[in-house]
């Protein structure tokens, strides 16, 4: 088994070349430009570290890898058209740096160009690859769409296991998937293969939940994203949601208030209030107690434990990164 930093450079040597043609630059240049900015490569190391787990590394786990990375940056390229986000990895996002149009087109093309990697797989076990993926890839749709429908409700109207359920199936459905698809190409057993999925499933929802922390909480210069663009859009974050539960009446008035008035300083406001409940601190012990259930999940697993750490050292990682 190697480490993040050990497969992410070896991801890298195969990955950072162009992906897309010269012409016409207009379209090709921005799904370059996503690629280009950088990215914690997070979800092609799951599938090579799901292939390590079982045995040594094939080149379809690299041609898988490189499928669900572009899978990923487009949905980040759609995403940010969504969430109207202005930064994405401390640069203009594509449709601001472009246009909307532009972002939806560059985006669809790295979806298409993710298929023609997965379309390289040698393996015997292609077919159930592309199931594994596609399923993942319609749950992704389906989660970002709660997550829009969500910042439509009012508070009341979200429940916490509503929220648990929609960031199951936009983010974490695609780490989970990334594991299992590694575990197929290095012959892991059936319920080897679903105990890795339910490992990342659970581990993804703490991976969410620490981007919704660091959203609100998070240094502005490190995580790369505009600070506070959950709370101008009124998502349906964990943290909104136990602030609510947790505040006294008057600043649940406060917060309901400013969630429709859009103040200038709305931001810092919201911020007050969560820190005067201890949101932030909650939600430390919210993402350990996933972290635990996955880890459960892992330890399940039928093959010798020195095999899982660089898992255990990823999942660490995740829950404590600042960007
Ligand atoms: C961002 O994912 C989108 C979420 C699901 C939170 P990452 O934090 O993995 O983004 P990059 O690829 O490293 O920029
Ligand atoms: C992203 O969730 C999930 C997907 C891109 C599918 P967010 O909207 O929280 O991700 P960021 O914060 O923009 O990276
Ligand atoms: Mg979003
Ligand atoms: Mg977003
Ligand atoms: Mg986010």
């Amino acid at each position: 088994m190697h480490s993040f930093k050990e497969l992410s450079a070896q991801f890298e040597q195969k990955f950072n070349t162009r992906q897309f043609p010269a012409n016409p630059s207009s379209l090709y240049d921005p799904a370059q430009y996503i690629l280009g900015i950088g990215g914690k490569r997070i979800r092609p190391v799951l599938v090579m570290m799901g292939n390590e787990l079982f045995d040594t590394l094939h080149n379809d786990a690299l041609q898988a890898a490189a499928a669900i990375e572009l899978f990923h940056n487009f949905t980040l390229i759609h995403d940010d058209i969504m969430d109207k986000a202005p930064l994405r990895r401390g640069q203009p996002t594509v449709h601001m740096k472009y246009n909307e149009s532009t972002a939806i087109l560059s985006g669809d093309v790295m979806l298409i160009q993710c298929y023609e990697y997965l379309n390289k797989v040698q393996s015997t076990h292609k077919t159930k690859l592309i199931q594994v993926f596609n399923k993942a890839a319609t749950e992704v749709c389906e989660g970002q769409q709660l997550d829009m429908d969500m910042e439509q409700k009012l508070p009341e109207q979200v429940q916490y296991d509503d929220y648990v359920y929609m960031i199951g199936l936009k983010t974490s459905v695609l780490l989970a998937a990334s594991l299992q698809m590694g575990a197929i190409i290095g012959g892991g057993s059936e319920g080897n293969q679903q105990l890795l999925y339910d490992f990342g499933k659970n581990v993804g929802i703490a991976f969410q939940m620490q981007d919704d922390y660091l959203d609100a909480f998070g240094d502005p210069a490190k995580f790369g994203k505009q600070q506070g663009g959950d709370i101008q859009v009124n998502k349906k974050t964990f943290l909104l949601l136990k602030a609510l539960e947790l505040c006294n009446p008057s600043q649940k008035e406060l917060l309901l208030q400013l969630m429709v008035q859009n103040p200038a300083d709305k931001v810092a406001q919201v911020l007050e209030i969560f820190r005067q409940c201890k949101v932030d601190q909650w939600a430390e012990q919210e993402k350990e107690r996933f972290k635990a259930r996955a880890l459960e999940s892992l330890e399940k697993i039928a093959v010798v434990s020195n095999r899982k750490q660089a898992l255990k050292e990823l999942t660490d990682f995740l829950l404590i990164r600042q960007h």
